[in-house]
C-alpha cells in the first residue's frame, strides 16, 4: 500500500484538522493508498524544527506528507520513498531544508488560502490607522478625553477614498488586499517580482522588486505581503521606510524578517504615522521590546490569517491536489524551490 501520513493535528483549536477533512482526505486517496493521521500535536507556526517522534515514526517509508511545514525530521526519515510533501502554511522558509531538499519531492503550500481573511485584517488595519485610532487607544488607557487632538488637526485623520496603499507583493494577499481597497475608493500600487503588463483588477500600477523606492514615495499605507526568501530579507529597509511620505502608515502581514524593526522605530520617530504588525523578527516578540510600548504601534500575535473557513478552504485545496497527484497531473500552489516561495 502506498502512505500518506497527515500531521495536521495541532494544539491550536483553529489550526487543527477536523475529522470531516481527514475522511475528505482519505476519500481522495481513495483505494490502494493507506492514510496514517499523526496525533501528536504539530507545530502549526511554521517556524521549522525536527518534528514530533509520532509524525518521524510515521513518515519512514511515506510517499506523501501533508502537515504544518516539512519538519527536517520528518523530510529525512521519508528520504528514498516521499514524492509530494504539502504544507497547510503559506511560508516555506523553513520548509526547504537541505533534508528536504535532497529527498527530490515536490513541494506545495497553501499561497492563496489565507488570502480573504488577511485581506480583511489589512483593510481593518489601513481603517484603524487613517481614522486615528493609534491615538484613540493611547488615550483611552491614560483615561484622557482625548477630543483636542481629533479637532485640532494634531491627529490627521483621512478617508479610505483617495488613499494611495502601495503593496509590497501581490500574490493571494495582495491582491485579495487590492480588491477592497479599490472597492473602498483606495488608490493601489504594487510592485511584484514578475511585473506583467497585465495588472491585475483594482491595482493602477505595477513595478519590480527595483521599483520599491518609487512605490514607497506614492505610498500613503505601505502594506507588506511578499514571502521571506533570501532576496526580501530586511527589503523594507530604511532607504524605503525613508521614502515613504510624512504621516504615511506600514502594515505587516508577511513575515518579520522582511521589514528592519530597528528602522521603522527610527522613522516613527521622524516622520512615519504608525504601523500594524502581525508579525515579528522574533516571535513571540520578546517582553522588553521597544514595539511594545510605542504609542503608535498596533501588535497582533501573528493571527492575521485567522478565519473559521481555513478548513473548508485548505481541505479543498488538499483533496483537489491528491486527485491530480493520483491522475498524474500537475499539482496546484507548487512551490518553486530556487525561488522559494
Ligand atoms: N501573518 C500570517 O498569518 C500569514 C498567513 C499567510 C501568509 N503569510 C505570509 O504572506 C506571504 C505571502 O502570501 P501569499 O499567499 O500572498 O503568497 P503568494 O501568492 O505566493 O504571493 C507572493 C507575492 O510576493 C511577490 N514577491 C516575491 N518576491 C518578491 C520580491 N523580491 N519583491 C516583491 N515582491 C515579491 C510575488 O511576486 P510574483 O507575483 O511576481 O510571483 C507574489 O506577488 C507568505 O509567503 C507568508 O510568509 C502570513
Amino acid at each position: 500500500m502506498r502512505r500518506v501520513v497527515v500531521d495536521l493535528a495541532s494544539p491550536r483549536p483553529v489550526w487543527n484538522a477536523p475529522p470531516s477533512a481527514l475522511r475528505a482526505i482519505r476519500r481522495a486517496f481513495g483505494r490502494g493508498w493507506t492514510v496514517v493521521p499523526v496525533r501528536a500535536g504539530a507545530s502549526s507556526d511554521g517556524v521549522g524544527g525536527a518534528g514530533t517522534a509520532a509524525a518521524m515514526a510515521a513518515a519512514s517509508g511515506a510517499e506523501v506528507y501533508i502537515g504544518w511545514g516539512v519538519p527536517s525530521g520528518v523530510a529525512a526519515a521519508a528520504h528514498g520513498t516521499l514524492r509530494w510533501a504539502h504544507t497547510a502554511a503559506a511560508g516555506v522558509g523553513a520548509s526547504i531544508t537541505p533534508v528536504f531538499r535532497a529527498t527530490g519531492a515536490r513541494l506545495t503550500n497553501s499561497r492563496g488560502v489565507h488570502a480573504e481573511p488577511m485581506g480583511d485584517w489589512v483593510v481593518t488595519a489601513i481603517g484603524f490607522c487613517l481614522r486615528g485610532f493609534h491615538n484613540a487607544v493611547e488615550a483611552q488607557r491614560a483615561r484622557r478625553w482625548a477630543k483636542g487632538p481629533f479637532t485640532d488637526g494634531t491627529v490627521r485623520v483621512r478617508e479610505f477614498a483617495g488613499t494611495r496603499v502601495g503593496l509590497v507583493g501581490l500574490g493571494g494577499i495582495g491582491r485579495a488586499v487590492a480588491r477592497r481597497c479599490r472597492a473602498l475608493g483606495m488608490d493601489v500600487s504594487a510592485v511584484r517580482r514578475t511585473p506583467t503588463r497585465r495588472l491585475p483588477r483594482g491595482v493602477r500600477w505595477v513595478g519590480g522588486p527595483d521599483d520599491l523606492i518609487t512605490l514607497a514615495r506614492r505610498s500613503d499605507v505601505l502594506v507588506i505581503a511578499a514571502p521571506h526568501t533570501a532576496r526580501t530579507t530586511c527589503l523594507v529597509d530604511r532607504h524605503v521606510l525613508a521614502a515613504l511620505p510624512r504621516g504615511a502608515y506600514v502594515v505587516n502581514v508577511a513575515r518579520g524578517e522582511l521589514l528592519d524593526e530597528s528602522a521603522l522605530l527610527a522613522a516613527l520617530d521622524r516622520h512615519l504615522g504608525g504601523a500594524v504588525l502581525d508579525v515579528f523578527d522574533r516571535e513571540p516578540l520578546p517582553r522588553d521590546h521597544p514595539l511594545w510600548t510605542h504609542p503608535r504601534v498596533m501588535i497582533s500575535p501573528h493571527v492575521s490569517g485567522v478565519t473559521d473557513r481555513f478548513w473548508e478552504r485548505e481541505t479543498a485545496l488538499i483533496v483537489d491536489n491528491a486527485r491530480r497527484y493520483r491522475g498524474g497531473r500537475r499539482l496546484r500552489n507548487l512551490v518553486n524551490l530556487d525561488r522559494e516561495y
